[in-house]
């Protein structure tokens, strides 16, 4: 068989990446590859100049900090169809290639008939980033609603199926950024929706809007509208100004830990967990340490959410990074706490 040409795949050199990530940030990436099908992917692993090559997987950038440009070759997934695989007594199975806007997928699912992704409406991204840090919103987690997909190991080109156990997945985190971070490309994913629907209302400002509106039965396609309004008042749009979402994960502490930090500031906002431990918001911590809507030269910290870092215009990934720097500094002197980033930092 001929080795595969340049000419098969779409290659771009010295590919500007400004464009292709949510905070946008200035990096090159010497090599870029649309991959668009599975064979277009396995076309580029048997390349003589790519298959050897290190290699950074690129869905919809909207989880990523670059401070730098980047000399692994970057292969960004656009693999699209979507469709309903089967209906089940107790649930609708979806497949979606990973290439596909995430929003867009919960809006059409929805537009269908197939309820059960509305609380994670309008978190920016693609399908195939999904799994990696196991997005979550307003109560639900993509693990609680997964049922496998496919992944492409990126040096024997072989396809791999994997189900939730094998994912790993963890709060805001996957196997995908531990063990198979950079090894695994994302092909295809599977949602489990179970049925019947049932609303997920636990959280504190779902339990506002159904007392605000009076309605204490809400439809899927209302608990949608209700996310998309909570998100719109506290969350930058990407396409507005950049960003990347929480910039840090809420800290897990000890009970111990936990109850002196109460015993200091009262006002902690804190979630038990089972096993005694509890989960801190981080961003008020950070608000609590005065951040909000300061600036650390062109990068700066959400004026109505303090978790989030955005760009002011024009600023660059060491920017952000000394910004998110100062700010665990102050978190760490005040509480005692280290603050995890939660994008990929290149
Ligand atoms: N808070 C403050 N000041 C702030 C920000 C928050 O006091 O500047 C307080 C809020 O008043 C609230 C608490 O902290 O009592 C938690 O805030 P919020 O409800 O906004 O949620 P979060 O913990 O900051 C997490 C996720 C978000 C997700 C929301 C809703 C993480 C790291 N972030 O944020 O996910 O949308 O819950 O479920 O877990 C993302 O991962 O990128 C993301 C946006």
């Amino acid at each position: 068989m001929p080795a595969p040409t340049t000419a098969e795949l779409s290659v771009e050199r010295r590919a500007s990446l400004r464009a292709l990530n949510s905070f946008g940030l200035p990096a090159v990436a010497a090599t870029l590859v649309r991959v668009r099908s599975e064979a277009e992917l396995r076309r580029v692993i048997d390349h003589p100049e790519f298959g050897r090559a290190p290699k950074l997987i690129l869905g919809g950038g909207s989880n990523l900090v670059l401070t730098r440009d980047v000399t692994a070759v970057v292969l960004k997934v656009e693999i699209m169809g979507r469709q309903l695989l089967r209906e089940t007594g107790d649930a609708w199975i979806i497949e979606a290639g990973a290439g596909e806007n995430w929003h867009a997928l919960v809006e059409w699912t929805l537009a269908m008939g197939w309820p059960g992704l509305e609380n994670l409406a309008l978190i920016p991204g693609t399908v195939g980033a999904a799994p990696v840090q196991n997005i979550g919103a307003y109560g639900v987690e993509l693990a609680e609603r997964f049922d496998s997909l496919d992944g492409i190991d990126l040096v024997t080109g072989r396809t791999v199926t994997l189900d939730a156990r094998a994912c790993a997945f963890g709060y805001r985190d996957s196997v995908f950024k531990q063990l198979l971070a950079g090894k695994t490309l994302i092909t295809r994913v599977r949602l489990r929706l179970p049925r019947p629907w049932r609303p997920v209302l636990g959280y504190l400002e779902l339990q506002r809007r159904m007392h605000e509106t009076g309605n204490h039965a809400p439809d899927a396609r209302t608990v949608f509208d209700w996310v998309c309004a909570i998100r719109r008042a506290k969350l930058p749009d990407p396409a507005l100004i950049g960003n990347a979402g929480s910039f840090f994960k809420n800290p897990v502490v000890s009970a111990e830990q936990c109850r002196d930090i109460i015993g200091r500031d009262p006002s902690v906002v804190h979630y038990p967990l089972p096993d005694g431990s509890a989960k801190l918001a981080a961003g008020w911590l950070i608000d609590a340490c005065g951040w909000k809507g300061k600036s650390v030269g062109r990068a700066g910290v959400y004026e109505r959410q303090a978790l989030v870092l955005v760009n002011r215009g024009g600023a660059i990934g060491a920017e952000v990074l000394t910004l998110a720097r100062a700010i665990q500094e102050s978190v760490y002197g005040r509480f005692g706490i280290r603050l995890e980033p939660e994008p990929v930092i290149i």
